[in-house]
C-alpha cells in the first residue's frame, strides 16, 4: 500500500537529503527574499483556491506548481483559474502524494475538509515541506499535538488559517490589555450565532463520476469507510460534511474557532483551561445532523472564565458587514453582531470583531474610551507565510498556539457528545481526569493505512 510506503521513504528522507546545493530537511532550507517559492495546493474549493491564489499575487516569486483535488471538476476548475491568472496551467492530480513526491514543491497548501488536514500537512512536512494548513487544524486533541511534534521535529513553518492572528488590531487590542488599561479580566465572551436549518441525509448513491474511481476513497481518507452521500460532498460546493464528526467538529471548529482563536490571542494565549462545561443538543429544526444545532460552552482558566455561544439557528444576528470588513474606519454594532467577543475587564469593556471589524472599548458612562479599526487580515496572512519561509521565523498562525486554541474546539465538542458534562482536563498531559469516554473522543480512531504515527 502506498500509504506505508510513503511514510518510510519519507523517513528515510527526513535523516537528510540534499537536491542540488538545497538541504531540503532538518530546517536549512531558507530561501532568501528573491528565491522562487513553489507552491501546491491540496483541496481546490473554494477557500483553498482562492487563498493560494491570491498568496501568489500579492507576494514576489510564489508560484503553484500543481493543484490537487479527488474531485475532477473543481481540479479542472481549479487548474482553469491558476492558468487565467498567471498564463502558465498547474500540473493536476488526484493523489496528494504526487505532490509530496515532488522535490521542487516547497510547500504545501491544505484545503480539505478538516478530518484531512492534520494528516495531510504531517505527510508533507515528512517529506520536507512547508505547510499551509486550513482552520480547524484538527479534528481531536491527539492529532494536534502530533501536528506540533511534526513540525518541531523536522523545522517545518506551519502556518495556520487562522489569519486573524495577522490583524494588526488584534495585536493593538492584545497590547491595550496587556498595558491594564482594562484592567484584570474577569471574563470573556465569544459568540457565533449564525443561521442554519434542518439536516437530513439523502440516501447513499453509487460514486459519480467526478469522484472518478478512488476518490471517494480517498476524500474519505483517515475517516471509516462509508457509502457516497451527496449529503457529505458534492461537485459544486462545499457539501455537507460539516454535519458529521467523522469529518469536522461543526460549526464550532467552522466558525466560531476564528472568534475563539483571536481572543486567545488578544488575552496574550493562555494555557490550557482547567475544565470545560458544555450544554448543547438540536432543539430547534431536530434532523439527523450530528455536530449541534446550539452549544453553550464555559471554560475555567483558573483566574477568569471563557465562554462561547454557536448556534445555526439566529439568523436575525448580523456576521460584520463586507463593507465595515473592508474599511478600518468602520465598526459593526455591536450588539447584534453575530461574531463578537466581549472582553470584561475590572476598568472597562472590550468589544472585538474577527475578520475586521477592530475593537471600542465602552467606558461607565458607555462612552468609547478607546479603538482601533481593522479589516480582514487574509492578506496580512498570506504574506507573513511567505515571509516565513524565506526567513524561517515562526509565522504569526504557528502551529503550538493554533493547537491549543483548536483544543478549546475540540473540549467544548468532547463535553457535548459524552452527555453534556463537565470535564476536568489536564492541560499538561493533554488528558481528561475524570470522564474515560472523553479520552477516547480525544484521541480519535483512523483508517488502516491512514493513521497518524505515534513518533511523527
Ligand atoms: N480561514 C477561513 O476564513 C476559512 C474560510 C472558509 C473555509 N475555510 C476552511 O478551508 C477548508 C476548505 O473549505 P472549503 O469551503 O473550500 O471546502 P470544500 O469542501 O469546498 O473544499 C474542500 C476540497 O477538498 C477536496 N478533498 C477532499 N479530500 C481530498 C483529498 N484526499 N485530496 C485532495 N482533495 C480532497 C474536496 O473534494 C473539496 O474540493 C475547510 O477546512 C474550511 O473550514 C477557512
Amino acid at each position: 500500500m502506498f500509504r506505508r510506503d510513503f511514510i518510510t521513504s519519507a523517513a528515510t528522507l527526513a535523516a537528510g537529503f540534499s537536491l542540488g546545493g538545497r538541504t531540503l530537511f532538518g530546517g536549512v532550507n531558507v530561501k532568501g527574499a528573491n528565491d522562487r517559492i513553489v507552491l501546491a495546493l491540496v483541496g481546490c474549493g473554494g477557500r483553498g483556491l482562492s487563498t493560494i491564489i491570491n498568496c501568489c499575487k500579492i507576494n514576489k516569486n510564489v508560484v503553484i506548481k500543481t493543484v490537487c483535488d479527488v474531485n475532477t471538476t473543481k481540479l479542472a476548475k481549479a487548474a482553469r483559474e491558476v492558468e487565467k491568472n498567471f498564463k502558465k496551467r498547474p500540473e493536476t492530480t488526484t493523489d496528494m502524494r504526487t505532490i509530496f513526491a515532488d522535490k521542487e514543491v516547497d510547500a504545501v497548501w491544505v484545503a480539505t475538509p478538516e478530518h484531512w488536514h492534520a494528516l495531510a500537512s504531517i505527510w508533507a512536512i515528512q517529506a520536507g515541506k512547508d505547510v499551509y494548513v486550513e482552520k480547524n487544524p484538527t479534528v481531536n486533541i491527539w492529532e494536534g499535538r502530533k501536528l506540533v511534534e511534526a513540525a518541531q521535529k523536522h523545522n517545518r513553518i506551519v502556518q495556520v488559517g487562522f489569519q486573524n492572528r495577522s490583524a494588526p488590531y488584534g495585536f493593538t487590542a492584545r497590547d491595550y490589555i496587556k498595558s491594564g488599561k482594562l484592567g484584570q479580566i474577569v471574563t470573556v465572551k465569544c459568540y457565533n450565532l449564525l443561521d442554519g436549518g434542518k439536516f437530513t441525509e439523502a440516501p447513499s448513491r453509487p460514486v459519480p463520476k467526478w469522484l472518478g474511481d478512488e476518490g471517494w476513497d480517498r476524500w474519505l481518507g483517515p475517516a471509516p469507510a462509508r457509502p457516497y452521500s451527496p449529503s457529505i460532498a458534492v461537485e459544486n460546493g462545499r457539501g455537507g460534511w460539516g454535519n458529521y464528526w467523522a469529518y469536522s467538529g461543526g460549526g464550532l471548529a467552522d466558525d466560531a474557532s476564528h472568534v475563539v482563536d483571536l481572543a486567545r490571542l488578544v488575552i496574550g494565549d493562555p494555557a490550557h483551561p482547567k475544565s470545560v462545561y458544555c450544554w448543547g443538543g438540536n432543539k430547534v429544526f431536530g434532523g439527523k445532523r450530528e455536530t449541534p444545532e446550539f452549544q453553550s460552552i464555559i471554560y475555567d482558566f483558573g483566574d477568569f472564565s471563557l465562554s462561547c455561544d454557536n448556534a445555526c439557528a439566529t439568523g436575525y444576528m448580523t456576521k460584520t458587514p463586507g463593507k465595515v470588513r473592508q474599511d478600518k474606519r468602520l465598526f459593526p454594532t455591536w450588539r447584534n453582531n453575530s461574531t463578537r467577543t466581549e472582553i470584561y475587564g475590572t476598568k472597562g469593556l472590550m468589544f472585538l470583531g474577527r475578520h475586521g471589524g477592530g475593537w471600542q472599548v465602552l467606558g461607565p458612562k458607555n462612552e468609547i474610551v478607546a479603538e482601533d479599526g481593522g479589516v480582514m487580515p487574509d492578506r496580512e496572512h498570506q504574506l507573513n507565510f511567505i515571509e516565513s519561509l524565506r526567513t524561517r521565523k515562526a509565522p504569526n498562525g504557528e502551529v503550538e498556539q493554533c493547537h491549543r486554541s483548536a483544543t478549546l474546539i475540540h473540549l467544548g465538542n468532547i463535553a457535548y457528545r459524552v452527555g453534556n458534562k463537565h470535564l476536568l482536563f489536564d492541560g499538561k498531559a493533554e488528558h481528561f481526569t475524570n470522564n474515560e469516554d472523553a479520552n477516547v473522543l480525544a484521541r480519535g480512531t483512523y483508517r488502516k493505512g491512514y493513521e497518524i504515527p505515534e513518533k511523527v
